[in-house]
């Protein structure tokens, strides 16, 4: 009779023998650029720091343009140059275009709808058919650039009465613009909703980027315990159920208004206008809300605070600034800057470039999934490797911008100012 040692032993050396048998037959199939020792099973989870930039950058350092992270059952290649990036995510983005499985940032905490995190699928394909209908068209700017302009206006007068609230003035901008175009109204510094956005979105990046933050969504597998086993859920289902009541409640003021003819013209009218060829369920119709609002919320917010910074660190960029705008404008400060004179002002475009490059929001990019199997300078890709573009190793390289730690607008003073991947 068989011992239970005996048997815990064969058991042990099958898996061991599964393991290497599935390495060989791996390794001779693909072959990935620079793997980053890790440590077993978990790889570089305990080495990568949140927020993960500056280290992102050593490694891009001592790894050369591409190189592989492993987080648990998570395999991330990282583009380290403009060169791979437009070679990959640009030019080859029919296959590097879907989004990884996170059972829990995008299934449990999103309920599958955050457009950001979703797989390459028809509910995708429909929800970006959606919003590039609505806001990417000759008429939306003609709708939504006044809202910018009347909240620009807001921002100077509010900076202005009270420049030790810069930072306030900043996110009423952002949150204001962005609801005014969704959902035709304005925020105020205190608005309910932007505190709850500005509460839960450092959650969602830290899961998103901080290894050690989300057990499921580096080793999936652990998503096929039975329900009650996964200690994370919990979290995450009220995460999402807190999301749906905050907007809700937003939608259903909204709604409120929408009836009684009190709305002003916005995205949200124009969707339930074409709802029923939509045939959207309510949570989807939720989602592309949110989606919007949390994507122009957070981005535009510290992007002013970036250039304040930037202001502050160095000067004398400032000067040069105003001297760009006094040259069309006059000195008259009654005379304000308009988005129609963008093309007469290509410094203050290459200010907003500028700022976007010298700290990138999102320091790691966004990862993307391959859909098949692919080749590139050597390398063989399985189909499911995740792809991002190093943010920060691209942006503070040397190879790519001189000086790029300083905060210099003649970065864009070239061809670079137009070209939408620059910069970001
Ligand atoms: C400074 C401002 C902004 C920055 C830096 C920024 C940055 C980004 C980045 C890096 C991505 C991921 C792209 C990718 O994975 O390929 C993204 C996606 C997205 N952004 Fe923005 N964004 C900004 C403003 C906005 C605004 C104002 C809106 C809404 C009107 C918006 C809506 C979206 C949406 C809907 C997506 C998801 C697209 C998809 O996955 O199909 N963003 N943004």
């Amino acid at each position: 009779m068989i011992s239970y040692a005996s048997t815990f032993g064969i058991l042990a050396l099958g898996l061991v023998l599964n393991f290497i048998i599935t390495r060989i037959r791996f390794n001779r199939r693909y072959k990935l650029p620079n793997v980053v020792p890790g440590w077993p099973v978990i790889g570089n989870s305990l080495d990568m720091p949140f927020p993960p930039g500056m280290w992102l950058v050593e490694q891009a350092q001592k790894y050369g343009e591409i190189f592989t992270v492993n987080l648990g059952t998570k395999r991330i290649v990282f583009l380290n140059s403009s060169r791979v990036v437009e070679d990959l995510m640009e030019k080859r983005a029919a296959i590097y275009s879907s989004r990884p499985d996170r059972p829990m940032l995008s299934d449990i905490m999103s309920g599958g709808y955050r457009i950001v995190m979703m797989g390459y699928t028809d509910k995708w394909r429909a929800q970006r058919k959606i919003m590039l209908n609505i806001l990417n068209t000759t008429q939306a700017e003609a709708k939504f650039v006044p809202f910018q302009e009347l909240e620009a206006k807001q921002l100077v007068y509010e900076v202005l009465q009270n420049p030790q609230e810069f930072h306030r003035a900043g996110q009423r901008f952002s949150n204001s613009m962005i609801l005014s175009v969704i959902f035709g109204r304005r925020a105020v510094p205190d608005d309910e909703l932007l505190q709850f956005i500005l509460g839960y979105n450092p959650v969602l990046g830290e899961v998103q980027m901080d290894p050690q933050k989300s057990p499921a969504d580096n080793f999936s597998t652990l998503a096929n315990l039975p329900k009650p086993l996964q200690w994370w859920r919990l979290f995450g289902e009220r995460f999402y159920q807190d999301h749906i009541k905050a907007f809700n409640k937003e939608y259903t003021n909204f709604l409120d208004e929408y009836r009684r003819g009190m709305v002003k013209p916005c995205y949200a009218v124009d969707l339930l206008e074409s709802s029923k060829e939509n045939k959207m369920t309510d949570e989807e119709i939720l989602y592309t809300f949110t989606s919007l609002i949390e994507a122009g919320s957070d981005t535009t917010r510290v992007s002013i605070l970036q250039i304040m910074a930037a202001a502050a660190c160095y000067p004398a960029w400032v000067k040069t600034a105003q001297a760009a705008l006094e040259e069309v404008y006059g000195s008259d400060p009654h005379s304000l800057p308009s988005l129609h004179d963008r093309r007469k002002l290509p410094y203050i475009s290459a200010v907003v470039k500028e700022v976007l490059r010298w700290r990138p929001f999102l320091q790691m990019g966004v990862p993307h999934t391959l859909i098949q199997d692919d080749e590139y300078d050597g390398y063989k890709f399985p189909k499911g490797t995740e792809f991002t573009w190093n943010a920060y190793a691209i942006t503070l390289s040397e190879k790519e911008y001189s000086n790029p730690f300083t905060f210099e607008p003649q970065h864009f003073l070239n061809d670079d100012l137009n070209k939408p991947t620059k910069g970001h």
